[in-house]
């Protein structure tokens, strides 16, 4: 069997079909989302419009909404949930776009872009603490509990992240704990709030899953910045780099690069507004060195660990769709 046969459908798996068991509960959790986040502030409430027409993928609620359904009937508390789950989500990402000067994501311009950074950083407050307020209005303390546990660790995967000083010395081992903190938490957080709400006997598994799962998707976020074009992920490409941020495929690469390939990501390094040559001079050397072969195999490895987490649940159409994510979370373009 080839690599790619190992996860990787030939057809591209798409997101509506894994959706569909969960299709009209989802389709509720953006009410629930803007009525947590409602508030009296002008500036707050035109944020929130802002936001609310940035459609995403509703990834971790449909991922939460699945594994509430592995047993039969969930209990009444997961589409609250979901809601929470994806104010977390997006609570992260208008800090992020801050911290990496993006001004696109979803298409459309981004909090810090569309209104300012200093918006951009109150605004991700507000809805941390929105999304945790309605968990402790919920009284329900392990969900509390596992979306604190998330958000501390995105908190700390962010920082990290920031702080490396010498960011080409960033190895394969910082890389995996760097993603497992600020992407897997949360996705291994929803699966395993999802379990809670109706099939808690699968709460560990559901939580192996999510993480795993969570590392493949934010090594295909990665690849994504060296392989796709903002018209179809809706986020600038090259971003990464431009911000110096330094990812598995460039990682992988290092360790392959001559001299002179070398010299040319060290300069791009020491410069602080890389262009546009520059950048894809780096990309195409990462591709030529194998950086993204490298990346997908990984991507794929962390894909067979979370199909092995679900080895213990039995059949449902909602397990199939959990199965069915993982092939989408590897061949996904945006
Ligand atoms: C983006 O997440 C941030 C990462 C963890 C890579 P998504 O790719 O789920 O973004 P949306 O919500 O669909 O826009
Ligand atoms: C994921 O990292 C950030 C979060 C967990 C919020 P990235 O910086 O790669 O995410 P994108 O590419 O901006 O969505
Ligand atoms: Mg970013
Ligand atoms: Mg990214």
């Amino acid at each position: 069997m080839t690599t790619d046969a190992r996860v990787s459908g030939s057809v591209a798996t798409a997101l509506l079909d894994i959706q569909e068991p969960v299709r009209d509960r989802l389709d509720l959790v953006p009410d629930e989302m803007w009525r947590i986040v409602k508030a009296d502030a002008p500036i707050i409430d035109a944020a929130n419009a802002h936001l609310r027409s940035m459609k995403g993928k509703m990834f971790r609620p449909t991922l939460l909404l699945l594994a509430s359904e592995l047993d039969g009937s969930p209990d009444g508390r997961e589409t609250g949930l979901a809601a929470v789950a994806e104010l977390v989500h997006l609570a992260s990402v208008v800090h992020d776009d801050a911290v990496d000067h993006s001004n696109v994501r979803r298409g459309q311009p981004t909090i810090n872009a569309f209104f300012s950074h200093q918006i951009a950083v109150i605004l991700g407050d507000y809805l941390y603490s929105k999304a945790l307020a309605e968990l402790v209005r919920l009284g329900d303390l392990d969900p509390l509990r596992a979306f604190t546990a998330a958000s501390n660790d995105m908190t700390l995967g962010e920082m990290r992240q920031l702080a490396s000083y010498d960011a080409l010395s960033f190895s394969e081992a910082d890389y995996f704990q760097l993603i497992r903190a600020k992407t897997a938490s949360l996705l291994g957080s929803s699966c395993e709030v999802g379990a809670l709400c109706g099939a808690p006997e699968y709460r560990d598994a559901m939580r192996r899953y999510g993480v795993q799962l969570g590392m493949a998707f934010q090594v295909a976020d990665d690849l994504l910045d060296y392989t796709e074009v903002e018209s179809v992920t809706g986020k600038p490409s090259g971003n990464d780099l431009r911000e110096h941020k330094v990812t598995l495929p460039l990682i992988a690469a290092l360790a392959e690069m001559s001299d002179a390939e070398r010299a040319r990501v060290d300069s791009l390094f020491a410069n602080p507004t890389p262009d546009d040559t520059e950048i894809a001079e780096v990309v195409a050397i990462v591709t030529e060195r194998g950086g993204i072969e490298y990346a997908r195999r990984h991507g794929q490895d962390f894909a067979e660990a979370a199909e092995a987490a679900l080895e213990p649940v039995p059949p449902s159409a909602a397990r199939d769709a959990l199965s069915a994510a993982l092939t989408y979370v590897v061949d996904r373009r945006s």
